[in-house]
């Protein structure tokens, strides 16, 4: 405990910050210091690690709620650099299905497209489509050579849905190969002028599906988050308790890139064997856990296998936790003291929680964490789910903690708790702001500055350079714009 201690001191002292009392974004501001960077445009690179050998492109993450992360958030985050969680509030078959869409999108090389038999009938394939939302299906025989292709043109005025497949479909199909690289599709696609190209092996068996549409979007967004095989990466949550084994092995097998244990309070036995039960059966399963406050839970995950922790108990916009239980230390703190122990094994850090503009972006970052995780600056945009509504002149989406009493009364009515708790969260509506990709410009505009002011040219050195100044309450009231 002494080793923890003193670790967390020395790193206290050299990030300007006192042990005690515990502080929140708005009592400190980042040190300005000689910079040799003339300009914030200047800083490129945002990349920085989250968890064994993902690494973001920028250190945003969306947070794993019900009314900020699906499927859109997700891939309109992972095109701009950081990763979206899908919320474990879903069924596992519903995150399956989620996690698939992100895989989809933006794909140019689909491995498993959605095919029919020839033999099946036109009604099968329009339930087919509407439930894969694809606008298109291929067509192969029974031991899955490519037949042809089925598309809304060749079936659209046909209100028979017993018409067979094989007698509508698009035959005589302009043919890719498998292996080929993305720029001989792109050349066949631009040259023949195709919508799409179905791969086929030497056999003519049917092997992947290469779009126009996605190999644009591949050059329209050059920063976004990719797999090894160019695919958008995407983050999924479990909780505690789930079957571990069945889950993160369907949830990988779908795509899922980064698996998140999530719960209220990690710092306990049951989040321990839990950690150490899915790292003991899937090593090599990039792993965040959380959420935490001390360093001593950092270290306790760390060994346990934790590749990533996720600290922040209450300072969330929509979190009753210290109001109801007293419990929780204010962010920055809790951010630096876990940073300080998390450095020491290498094991990156997402700041969750509080983070309401660039400069609590920057300061978290400073402090220590990798990457932040955003539930209410994204709960207003297009991307979350949910609708737009009108009132006192203005649009609104509404967002929610999810210990809120509303979140877990609808989580018993679909049988996913068992009874209600007293609530730590509330609901509430936050402004409608368009687009994620405006925020994510406006955080990131806001932590590049912050960067050319302390001299650092990437996080790395932000996080080793960067100091704080203590400031007092009217100094952060200075810092406001007045109206
Ligand atoms: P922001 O400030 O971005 O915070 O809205 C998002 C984070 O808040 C946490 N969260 C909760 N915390 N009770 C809590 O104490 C809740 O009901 C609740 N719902 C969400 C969560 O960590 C999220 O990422």
């Amino acid at each position: 405990m002494s080793r923890i201690r003193n670790l967390v001191r020395s790193y206290f002292r050299r990030k300007g910050l006192p042990m005690q009392p515990a502080l929140t974004f708005v009592d400190v501001i980042v040190r300005d210091d000689f910079s040799t960077i003339d300009s914030r445009s200047d800083i490129r690179n945002l990349k920085t690690p989250l968890a064994r050998d993902v690494v973001l492109n920028i250190p945003i993450t969306s947070a794993n709620m019900d009314t900020v992360t699906d499927h859109r958030m997700a891939i309109a985050l992972a095109r701009l650099g950081g990763l979206g969680f899908i919320h474990q509030f879903f069924s596992l078959e519903e995150r399956i299905a989620e996690v698939r869409k992100v895989k989809r999108a933006d794909n140019a090389l689909i491995e498993d497209p959605v095919t029919i038999l020839k033999t099946a009938m036109l009604g099968e394939a329009r339930l087919l489509m509407t439930k894969n939302q694809v606008s298109s299906l291929l067509v192969v025989d029974e031991v899955g050579k490519l037949c042809g292709i089925l598309t809304r043109r060749d079936y659209r005025f046909k209100e028979d849905n017993t018409i067979l497949v094989n007698e509508v479909m698009k035959e005589n199909l302009t043919l890719g190969w498998q292996g080929m690289t993305r720029e001989e599709a792109f050349k066949i696609i631009d040259s023949r002028r195709l919508e799409k190209l179905p791969l086929v092996t030497s056999g003519f068996k049917l092997c992947g599906l290469m779009t126009s549409k996605d190999l644009l979007k591949e050059k329209e967004f050059p920063n976004a988050l990719r797999d090894k095989k160019g695919r958008l990466m995407v983050g999924v949550a479990i909780r505690l308790n789930a079957d571990y084994a069945d889950e993160v092995s369907q949830l990988l097998k779908a795509g899922a890139d980064v698996i998140l244990l999530d719960t209220a309070r990690a710092n306990s036995k049951r989040v321990r064997d839990a950690t150490k039960e899915i790292k003991h059966r899937f090593p090599k399963v990039p792993l965040v856990v959380g959420n935490i406050d001390t360093p001593e839970a950092a270290l306790m995950l760390i060994k346990a296998g934790a590749d990533c922790l996720k600290v922040g108990i209450g300072p969330g916009s929509a979190c009753k936790t210290r109001e109801a239980t007293g419990v929780g230390i204010p962010q920055l703190t809790a951010v630096a003291s876990c940073a300080a122990v998390a450095r020491q094994y290498n094991i990156p850090i997402i700041a969750d929680g509080g983070i309401r503009g660039g400069n609590d972006l920057s300061k978290a970052l400073c402090a220590g964490a990798s990457a932040v995780m955003i539930g209410s600056l994204f709960g207003g945009t297009d991307e979350s789910p949910g609708d737009v509504f009108h009132d006192e002149g203005r649009r609104w989406k509404m967002y929610r903690g999810s210990a809120s009493a509303e979140h877990q009364f609808d989580r018993t009515k679909s049988g996913s708790l068992d009874t209600m708790r007293a609530p730590e969260g509330v609901p509430r509506r936050v402004p409608y702001t368009g687009p994620v990709q405006m925020i994510v410009w406006e955080l990131l505009g806001g932590l590049r500055s912050s960067m050319s002011y302390a001299g650092a040219r990437d996080i790395q050195r932000f996080q080793k350079l960067g100091t704080f100044v203590w400031q007092s309450r009217s100094g952060f009231e200075e810092g406001k714009p007045q109206s």
